[in-house]
């Protein structure tokens, strides 16, 4: 497969080879790298890539799953081409902030009140450090493969074994201050959370970069009770599930509504963002009219807010408002479990396939995914082996991580999804 990978991708060997030498690992992002080494794209449009080779490709990554209408959708670039000619970052107050937060309040059961970042890790950052004003306390929890971005406090327990750490450069201080909770097992948090006293727990509705897996909801719903009693905030990472597996994201999916919300990608259109939000009684800690210095939270940044982020994401929110692109791809997201599943069968294959909503993702084991230590103990070289296989004939997403529906995706788009599943599979077997 190899070779037959390298063979069609020659000229992004070439750029791999330079990149090489000014981005450590070659790549901005080391979950971008694959063996034997990237594609490089060259355009995207709908749901395809298309690389520097001439290649073609299916794409269920979709920018790490912000992609919802798929790559470029006219309506978006439109609305951007239009504020691009008004301006590109004001770094002052402007409608489109209000408009943006409008409709996120509308959406989101839990949001009340709104402020806008560049990206997911920052909102994440925020909201911890806001949960930690409001509620006095310094210690945190998070559950094990849940991932939040590279924030410090938040960058620990999220690939097994869970006790090494997933950085050098992160400090024991820190680290000493997040209890690392197990996913879907409500009894061990309960006794993990008896003694303590934090200030909040987040949690992926659906663990994203863990594999996939969808909270149970009476997890959650014990979850909430749990915060209720103690004292805590929940905070809901959305920033995958946020208007992907509702309008209102994995709160509105599975009826529990957390104290704060974390948002991104989609919310973007397209364009860096990340946003957090919730009840006002919370957020009105960061207003430093009514709160002095050391009693704020405090949270800004340069590009806070910008006009075209905003733009692109009220763009996309008027796609999705009406509810029937979303139920339509969680549709579709349902019969992509049930076929692959299918599929891995009938060649007697060990797969199980996670996933919720439009989300998917392939295990290559016999037992049930219900944490990411399940999923961690996959066979992690098949995997390898099945996307190198699918990206080779041109079908793409990131092994471990979520493939991901978009409004673009035909039915033809689809059905090579399958039809190369298949031909992996007979292949699986065979060896
Ligand atoms: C659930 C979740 N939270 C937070 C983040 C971090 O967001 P960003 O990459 O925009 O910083 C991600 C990114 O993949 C994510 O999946």
């Amino acid at each position: 497969m190899f070779n037959s990978y390298i063979s069609k991708t020659r000229k992004s060997r070439v750029l791999y080879e330079k990149a090489k030498k000014l981005l450590p690992g070659g790549v901005s992002y080391a979950i971008r790298h694959f063996e034997p080494y990237p594609f490089y794209t060259v355009e995207a449009k709908g749901s395809k890539l298309y690389d520097v080779d001439g290649n073609e490709y299916v794409d269920f990554w979709l920018g790490h799953t912000a992609l919802i209408l798929g790559h470029s959708p006219p309506t978006v670039v439109e609305a951007v081409k239009n504020q691009l000619e008004k301006g590109t970052h004001y770094g002052t107050s402007h409608e489109l902030e209000a408009k943006l937060a409008e409709k996120i309040v509308k959406f989101v059961p839990s949001a009340e009140m709104v402020r806008f970042t560049n990206s997911g890790t920052e909102a994440n950052m925020y909201a911890t450090r806001l949960s930690r004003t409001f509620t006095g306390r310094s210690r945190i929890a998070k559950f094990e493969g849940g991932w939040h971005g590279g924030y410090d406090a938040l960058h620990t327990g999220v690939r097994y074994p869970f006790d090494v750490r997933e950085s050098a450069g992160l400090t024991s201080g820190v680290l000493q201050d997040t209890i690392i909770l197990p996913f879907n097992d409500l009894e061990r948090v309960r006794e993990r959370l008896m003694n303590e006293e934090v200030a909040s727990v987040v949690i992926e509705p659906v663990l994203g970069a863990g594999g996939g897996v969808p909270a149970e909801k009476e997890f959650l719903k014990g979850l909430r009770e749990l915060c209720d009693d103690n004292g805590t905030l929940l905070i809901f990472d959305e920033v995958i599930t946020g208007f992907r597996l509702a309008l209102g994201g994995g709160q509105e999916y599975y009826g529990v509504t957390p104290d704060i919300t974390v948002l991104g990608k989609i919310l973007g259109g397209g364009f860096p963002i990340g946003a957090f939000c919730g009840r006002k009684e919370i957020m009105k800690r960061i207003d430093t009219l009514l709160y002095e210095r050391p009693h704020y939270s405090f949270h800004g940044g340069t590009f806070a807010a910008n006009p075209i982020s905003m733009t692109a994401g009220l763009a996309t929110l008027k796609n999705l408002e009406d509810g029937q692109l979303i139920s339509r791809l969680n549709n579709v997201g349902a019969e992509i479990r049930k076929q692959l599943t299918e599929i891995f069968k009938a060649e007697d294959v060990d797969v199980k396939v996670t996933g919720a909503g439009s989300l998917f993702n392939t295990h290559f084991t016999k037992e049930e995914v219900k944490d990411a230590r399940a999923a961690s103990r996959a066979d992690k070289k098949k995997l390898v082996d099945y996307h190198l296989s699918l990206v080779t004939n041109g079908v793409f997403f990131l092994p471990t991580h979520n493939g991901a529906l978009s409004a673009a995706h035909s039915e033809d788009d689809i059905e090579k999804l399958f039809s190369e599943t298949a031909k992996y599979a007979r292949q699986c077997k065979a060896t």
